[in-house]
C-alpha cells in the first residue's frame, strides 16, 4: 500500500479504537464526581515525566536522524509539560517534594521494549499522543465544569498544541518509514496493542480516581 493511503487507513483504525476511551470520558462528564482537578493533575505529572523518559530512552538506539531528533524534541516538550503541571499544582497547594516518578506501568513497559523505529513512531508519536490529545479534551471539560479555568488555559495554550504537533509528526514519519507490507503490518499491530493496553489501564485507573476524565501526556 502506498504510504499516504496506509497512514490514512491507520488513522481510521486508530480513531475507531480510541472510541471507547474517549466515550468513557464523555459518559463520565455527565456523571457527578467529587474528584478535584488537583487530584487528576497528579496523574498528568506522572504521565508527562514517563513519556519524556520514554522518548529520551529511544534517542540513542534510533538510527534515523530525523526520528532521533523528533524523540529528543518530544522529550523536551514533555518535560516542559511536566513543569507547567507542577507549577499549577504548586499554585493549588500541592507539595511537590512528595512527588516521585512512578515505576513503568504496563503501557510504558511495553513501549520501552519496542525495538524498531517504525514500532516506536507508531506507539509513541502516532498513538500515545492521539490518546493524550483526546483524553486531555475531556479533562479540560471536567476542569471547566469544576471552575478551574486556569488549568484549562494552560492545556489550551501550551500542552494541547504540542500533543497535536507530536501526533502530526508521527503521521509524517510513519508515511516516510512504513514503506513495506511488513513494516506497515508491524505499525498496525503496535497501534492496536497500545490502544488495547491503554483501554484496560485507563478503565482501572478510572475506578480508582472516581472519574474517567483524567489527563494523558
Ligand atoms: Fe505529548
Ligand atoms: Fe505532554
Amino acid at each position: 500500500m502506498d504510504p499516504t493511503t496506509f497512514v490514512r487507513e491507520l488513522e481510521a483504525f486508530k480513531a475507531e479504537r480510541l472510541g471507547p476511551i474517549l466515550g468513557a470520558g464523555q459518559t463520565a462528564l455527565a456523571t457527578p464526581s467529587s474528584t478535584e482537578p488537583k487530584q487528576l493533575l497528579q496523574v498528568a505529572l506522572a504521565n508527562e515525566i514517563s513519556v519524556s523518559e520514554l522518548a529520551a530512552v529511544w534517542i540513542p538506539s534510533t538510527r534515523e536522524v530525523d526520528v532521533k531528533i523528533a524523540f529528543a524534541r518530544q522529550a523536551g516538550d514533555e518535560a516542559n509539560h511536566f513543569q507547567l503541571v507542577a507549577d499549577r499544582l504548586t499554585a493549588l497547594g500541592f507539595d511537590l517534594s512528595a512527588f516521585a516518578a512512578p515505576a513503568d506501568n504496563p503501557l510504558f513497559a511495553y513501549m520501552k521494549a519496542l525495538p524498531t523505529t517504525v514500532e516506536r513512531i507508531a506507539a509513541g508519536l502516532f498513538t500515545l499522543e492521539s490518546i493524550a490529545y483526546g483524553v486531555n479534551e475531556n479533562f479540560m471539560a471536567y476542569c471547566a465544569a469544576k471552575g478551574d479555568d486556569e488549568t484549562v488555559r494552560i492545556y489550551r495554550e501550551y500542552i494541547q498544541p504540542d500533543e497535536q504537533a507530536h501526533q502530526r509528526l508521527g503521521q509524517k514519519l510513519l508515511a516516510k518509514y512504513a514503506t513495506t507490507p511488513e513494516l506497515q503490518a508491524a505499525a498496525r499491530t503496535t497501534v492496536a496493542r497500545v490502544l488495547e493496553i491503554a483501554t484496560v489501564g485507563r478503565a482501572q485507573a478510572a475506578t480508582k480516581l472516581g472519574t474517567a476524565c483524567f489527563p494523558g501526556c
